[in-house]
């Protein structure tokens, strides 16, 4: 089947990456950059669950059209609403429809009606905008699905994703849940918490192993350490935050599941773990806005990164995100190697997440 996938923006490579060197057949065919939104990518797989099994992956679609020759005139949008009417009569269409159908519970299967939304998406210079390439989409969709079908505004059980970057489009019926139910151990937040997906990635940056034991320093609301337990086995997560609050939320995120693991309320610039003790630290400390300052970064960024140097085992990793670009740079300077930077976007801002190794 081939899937049009959803992730972070910014971890496109890094899912291209985490899917071709899974052990599933997935074959990787293109990826894009939407702004502000996601990075997309289309994919061959054998089945939606082999790609799920990353959780990098935000959101799954079943792709029923595409086309490279959309022009940015009014010309282009009516041969997109063309291009929809006759692939909803194809037989991608059904399957997609039958896909979608069945990642629903049996008693939500069988209804006299079906309700269904589009969702648009409209990048690069148009003259159409994107409630014209809405009304189109809904449009065609009310003329061309058979009569029980219902247009309606929100919780469709089917949901027609177009995206239009540029002259390409991309057709896609989804088919995972929504957000909060891919991701639904995030029930209590923090302010300036990670995104799921963005932990996912950092966390398969620290090459996960079976007998880890694993630190995050910062770990707000524990997005990073449940990422960290849903990646496979470990002998010990650790989660530790200056903020007992944040200690509070954490535990309430993790509930009785992901064991073995200890939450502890310590300063990440004195961490009460023995030298070379830990495998692995992935984390996300104050970018400087939220908590803290771009001031108090200068000292705090020093003197955590002294710390995971002293606790970290020799061959340990240490992952961060952050927007100190600068200020991390300069600090990774004689004692780490850098293994990897990705550049994200974190809460609207550009980011980086640095993998580093200890020289
Ligand atoms: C950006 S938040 C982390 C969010 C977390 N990754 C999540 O997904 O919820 C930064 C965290 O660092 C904590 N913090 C700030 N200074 C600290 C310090 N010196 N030691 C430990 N934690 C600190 C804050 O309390 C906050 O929870």
């Amino acid at each position: 089947m081939r899937l049009l996938l959803h992730t972070a923006p910014g971890l496109g490579g890094i899912l291209q990456k985490q899917l071709q060197s899974s052990a599933g057949n997935i074959r990787f065919l293109s990826r894009r950059f939407v702004s502000d939104k996601n990075d997309l990518l289309v994919v061959d797989a054998e089945s939606l669950q082999e790609v799920l099994t990353s959780r990098v992956v935000e959101d799954a679609f079943f792709l029923f059209l595409y086309r490279d020759n959309i022009s940015p005139n009014m010309q282009g949008l009516r041969d997109l609403g063309r291009v929809l009417a006759s692939a909803i009569k194809t037989d991608r269409w059904q399957e997609a429809i039958r896909y979608r159908f069945d990642q629903l519970p049996a008693s939500r299967r069988k209804h006299r009606v079906v309700t269904f939304r589009p969702v648009v998406r409209l990048q690069g210079s148009h003259v159409f905008t994107r409630s014209q390439l809405r009304a189109t989409a809904e449009e065609i969709l009310v003329s061309t699905l058979p009569r029980n079908w219902r247009l309606v505004k929100d919780n469709s059980l089917v949901e027609v994703w177009i995206t239009v970057i540029d002259n390409e489009v991309w057709g896609g019926v989804r088919l995972t849940p929504d957000y909060s139910k891919r991701y639904a151990y995030k029930q209590y937040h923090v302010e300036a918490s990670l995104r799921p997906s963005i932990a996912a990635a950092m966390v398969w940056l620290s090459c996960p192993r079976n007998d880890d034991v694993f630190l995050d320093p910062f770990c707000g609301a524990g997005t990073i350490l449940i990422e960290r337990a849903l990646a496979g086995r470990y002998r010990l997560i650790i989660g530790s935050d200056k903020s007992r609050e944040a200690i509070e939320v954490a535990s309430s995120n993790i509930g009785p599941r992901y064991k073995p693991i200890e939450l502890h309320q310590w300063d990440a610039t004195s961490i009460p773990l023995e030298h070379d003790s830990v495998d692995a630290i992935v984390t996300n400390p104050p970018f400087g806005y939220r908590y803290g300052s771009k001031e108090s970064n200068k000292e705090l960024y020093p003197a955590f990164l002294q710390e995971a140097g002293r606790i970290l085992k020799p061959d340990g990793r240490l992952v961060v995100v952050t927007t100190e670009d600068k200020l991390m740079r300069h600090l990774i300077g004689q004692d780490w190697r850098e293994l990897v930077t990705v550049k994200v976007w974190v809460l609207g801002m550009r980011a980086t997440i640095f993998a580093m190794e200890r020289r």
